[in-house]
């Protein structure tokens, strides 16, 4: 029976002619070329929603939904961060100069689409939150006093551990000093208004903060590795 069916099939590519052979594009159908799609939501889900969540929120990676993100990161930073990645991070880079799939009118797409579904008028409501770069290096000293007001309460459970050397390896400098400033509305997580002795965080707070926890890097983490057994 089995053969008999391929056959057919055998047959029916001989009467259609090599045209309409599988793998064949017919001329009428062609399937667009992979960089010119520029709809802002093929684009998000296609690459960016598996790590940055559907809708921009909830995914393992910070919720680009967040108007407060959006207010606080400028379209240079974002498109400089879409072609060339997050080094020290789990961001790819996914422009063509990086050897990624993305050619710059897609990225561009991206960054326009994301304001226009995720930017708020009024968001920062005349606040002004600290600076998206850093100004200088910071004290780790300080950020470790930082950190026991503002920190500690939500982060000394193992869940939350956010001093191990293992998940410190994972972030950069400068995604700490996002979540900080922005917070991560999906994960309840506040941003640098709350309430840390009545007033919100300064940007000297913030930079001195992540000074700390990047002095709680290791240079070999995870380690120590486990002792091959001994039998
Ligand atoms: C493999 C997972 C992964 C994919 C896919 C991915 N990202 Fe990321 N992205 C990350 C991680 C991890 C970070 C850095 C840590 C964090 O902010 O959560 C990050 C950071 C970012 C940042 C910077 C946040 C900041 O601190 O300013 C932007 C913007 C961003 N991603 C946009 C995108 C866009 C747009 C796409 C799709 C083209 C995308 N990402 C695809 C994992 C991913
Ligand atoms: C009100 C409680 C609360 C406070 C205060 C708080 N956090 Fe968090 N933090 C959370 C929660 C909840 C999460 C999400 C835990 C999870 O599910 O990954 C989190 C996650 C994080 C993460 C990891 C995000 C990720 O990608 O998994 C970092 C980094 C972080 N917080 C830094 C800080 C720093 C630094 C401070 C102090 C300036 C701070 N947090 C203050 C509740 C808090």
């Amino acid at each position: 029976m089995r053969v008999h069916v391929l056959a057919g099939v055998s047959l029916l590519f001989l009467v259609a002619g090599c045209n309409q052979m599988p793998g064949t594009p017919k001329p009428d159908s062609e399937v667009p070329r992979p960089d010119s799609v520029t709809d802002f939501a093929t684009l998000y889900n296609e690459y960016c929603a598996a790590c940055h969540g559907k809708d921009g929120q909830n995914g393992a990676a910070l919720d680009l939904a967040n108007p407060l993100y959006q207010a606080w990161v400028d379209d240079a930073t974002l498109r400089k961060i879409i072609a060339e990645g997050e080094p020290g991070t789990l961001m790819p880079a996914f422009g063509h100069e990086a050897g990624g799939l993305l050619a710059d009118a897609q990225v561009d797409a991206l960054v326009h689409g994301m304001r226009t579904a995720w930017q708020k008028p009024g968001t920062l409501n005349g606040q002004t939150p600290p600076p998206y770069q850093a100004a200088g290096q910071g004290d780790a000293s300080r950020g470790q006093a930082v950190y026991q007001t503002a920190c500690a309460r939500c982060h000394e459970q193992p869940q939350t551990k956010i001093t191990n050397s293992t998940f410190l390896a994972l972030v950069n400098d400068q995604s700490l000093r996002t979540i900080i400033v922005v917070g991560r509305p999906d994960l309840s997580h506040p941003d640098w208004r709350s309430d840390i002795a009545g007033r919100p965080l300064t940007g000297d707070e913030v930079t001195d903060v992540v000074a700390w926890l990047a002095s709680q890097r290791s240079q070999t983490p995870g380690q120590p590795y486990p002792q091959p057994s001994v039998r």
